[in-house]
């Protein structure tokens, strides 16, 4: 599963019908071309006009650039078709390539606009943001938000390789940062033993952008999400586990109106609240979860939930998109390394997990 190249690895996905690698090094920003496609038409570099403008130089191969406009707003439909219409213009065929180059709203939506573009053509996934790089860019969902909920309109669609720099980190605003290592604390909990207790032992380091820390937690991250998605593609089964902390972050997130809270930062809460549930279950021992709820804090905070009411939270996660004929399904803990998903949790224990996290 694992090769070096320059000592930084790299992590092979393999589904049913593709297989693909995502490569982790610093400065690949720069070899990019070495990762087209030999016969190659055109390659149109999807990005918003931030990120371009602080790593655009990096790209050195001929390239048409279409500007996604950036935010949670325009990850619809009509400025997909608006970027469609613009890479026709400019001479976009079946041949022609995208390269998916920014945060996860550009993974996703430029991912979407491959998929559908003339039926599909390749894409290569660059993501700059941590949530993206560890999370967002593998595994291959596309898709746009409705008016109705996110995520609701997409595909699957993996990419030709994923490519991450995590030295494009450092120009990341610090809350953004944050918000994706309650991704990798995830990570942490539901496989990695050793992540966790980095994220434990040397939240100096990680907050700080050190080098060698950084380059840990977004490998074991890599590894992990590769490995899950290799394992079951399309989340009938194995997959599920990368939602702990989501159903309540999800239904944190709606509550908020989508403008409180990071994505991360929901997912910090849900897991606090996924341990106290998993406490009063006895699932997890009471130490264990103080502690997975320690290292979270090392990274918060976030904006103040505590208005909220845990009622409205438990509400919304039977209108989860997740939920499965009016069940809701749980990933919980056991201990750090060892979760599982368990259903038919009664309403009343989970208020009560959410009014113990607000
Ligand atoms: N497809 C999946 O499996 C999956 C998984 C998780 C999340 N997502 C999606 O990802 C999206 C969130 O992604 P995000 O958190 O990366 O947010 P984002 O894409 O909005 O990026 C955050 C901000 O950082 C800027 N930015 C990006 N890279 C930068 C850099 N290196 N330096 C400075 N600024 C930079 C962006 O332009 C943006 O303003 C959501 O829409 C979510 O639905 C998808
Ligand atoms: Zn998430």
């Amino acid at each position: 599963m694992v090769q070096t190249k320059k000592d930084m690895p790299s992590y092979v996905v393999t589904t049913g019908t593709q297989r693909y690698e995502c490569h982790i090094e610093r400065g690949i920003l720069s070899r990019v071309a070495e990762y087209l496609p030999a016969k190659a038409g055109k390659i149109f570099i999807v990005t918003t006009e931030d990120v371009w403008k602080l790593y655009g130089s990096r790209i050195t191969f001929p390239h048409e650039l279409v500007f996604f406009p950036g935010g949670e707003p325009n990850k619809r439909l009509a400025v997909l078709e608006v970027m469609a219409g613009e890479m026709l213009a400019k001479g976009a065929d079946r041949s022609s390539v995208i390269v998916a180059f920014g945060g996860g709203i550009v993974g996703d939506t430029g991912g979407f606009l491959a998929a559908i573009f003339m039926r599909g053509i390749p894409v290569i996934q660059v993501p700059t943001t941590l949530l993206a790089q560890v999370d967002a860019s593998i595994g291959g969902k596309t898709g746009v938000n409705l008016a109705g909920g996110k995520n609701l309109i997409g595909a699957f669609h993996q990419p030709l390789a994923v490519l991450i720099d995590p030295s494009v980190l450092t120009t990341l605003p610090p809350r953004e940062y944050r918000s994706g290592l309650f991704e990798v604390v995830k990570y942490g909990i539901i496989s990695s033993p050793a992540l966790f207790r980095l994220l434990a032992d040397n939240s100096a380091g990680v907050l700080a952008m050190d080098s060698d820390a950084v380059d840990f937690i977004v490998s074991d991250s890599v590894r992990i999400k590769a490995e899950v998605v290799s394992a079951d593609e399309k989340e009938g089964g194995l997959r599920r586990i990368l939602n702990y902390g989501h159903t309540l972050g999800h239904a944190l997130e709606a509550e908020t109106s989508y403008s409180r809270m990071l994505h991360g930062e929901a997912v910090g809460f849900g897991m606090n609240a996924a341990s106290y549930l998993a406490e009063r279950l006895g699932l997890l021992a009471a130490a264990d979860a103080k502690e997975m709820r320690r290292v979270t804090a090392l990274y918060g905070p976030w904006p103040a939930v505590s208005d909220l009411r845990p009622e409205a939270l438990a509400a919304h996660t039977l209108k989860d998109k997740k939920t499965i004929q009016g069940t809701t399904h749980f990933v919980l803990a056991e201990g750090v390394g060892t979760v599982r998903v368990v259903s038919g949790i009664a309403a009343a224990d989970v208020v009560a997990a959410a009014a113990a996290a607000l």
